[in-house]
């Protein structure tokens, strides 16, 4: 295991459910983090509460290239490097096909497929040049096994994932490395605003998720894991 004592790490997502959990736990590793989430209020309490400065946190929308482009300069305005691009943002619009409209399928290519885009181009032309760096995404089991009513999430993930492969292609020859985390259900806000009658007793604790992803952070640089599932014991899908 490498350990992630000192590594430069950016964190979206980290208002989030397992957002929050790992940054505790990449913060207790040692870890630099900086911190995004779209909900300053929350970020901001999630950056007293660690402690962290507050020149390591900024809100943002992942899904306005304005915005992105603001977080990379704040990022290197305070970070020389970045070590790991960790992004736990997403949201879950799970409707039947009839009752999806386009607001719900473009809002979530946005946040699930456009926003990684954005991110990866802010932060991954300072990795090449390093020759070095680690860009982790958690597309969900969705993202490799639909369900019904997941028709627009499924788009986005499975976009993600392609997306994910394409990059990994041209990092070939350098030593930058690609990691997909395929998510079952996690117990997290993610469900609040999803009608389905879901067993959130059954799931993964997001503790347990975000530990699985500071898992991932701490491989050592000879290889890469490039993609892992977890699931609920009793749901596994693939
Ligand atoms: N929970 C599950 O069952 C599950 C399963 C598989 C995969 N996943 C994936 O895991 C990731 C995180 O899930 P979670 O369970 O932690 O969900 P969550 O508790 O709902 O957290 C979602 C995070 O995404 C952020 N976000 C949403 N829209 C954003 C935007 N436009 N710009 C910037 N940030 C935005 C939220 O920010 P604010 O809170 O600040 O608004 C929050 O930090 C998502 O990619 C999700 O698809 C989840």
């Amino acid at each position: 295991m490498e350990s992630l004592k000192g590594k430069f790490i950016v964190l979206a997502g980290a208002t989030g459910g397992i957002g929050q959990s790992l940054a505790r736990m990449l913060q207790t590793s040692g870890a630099n983090l900086f911190l995004t989430g779209r909900d300053e209020a929350k970020l901001s309490a999630l950056a007293g509460q660690l402690p962290i400065d507050a020149s390591q946190a900024k809100a943002t929308d992942l899904s306005v290239p304005e915005q992105v482009q603001g977080l990379r300069d704040a990022v290197f305005a305070v970070f020389p490097q970045v070590d790991i691009l960790i992004n736990v943002s997403g949201i879950g619009i799970i409707k039947p096909i009839a009752q999806l409209d386009e607001h719900d399928f473009m809002k979530t290519l946005q946040v699930n497929l456009f926003a990684p885009f954005l991110l990866i181009r802010a932060f991954l032309p300072a990795m090449k040049e390093a020759n070095k760096g680690l860009i982790l995404q958690v597309p969900g089991v969705l993202g490799k096994v639909p369900m019904a009513g997941s028709a627009a999430y499924s788009a986005s993930k499975y976009g993600l994932v392609g997306m994910m492969q394409s990059i990994r292609e041209e990092l070939k020859r350098t030593e930058v490395r690609m990691t997909n985390l395929f998510l079952g259900g996690v117990d997290s806000p993610f469900w609040d605003n999803i009608d389905l009658r879901v067993q959130k007793d059954k799931m993964i604790r997001a503790e347990e998720a975000a530990r699985a992803i500071w898992f991932l952070c701490q491989q050592p640089a000879s290889g890469v894991i490039s993609e892992m599932a977890l699931q609920p014991f009793n749901h596994q899908a693939i």
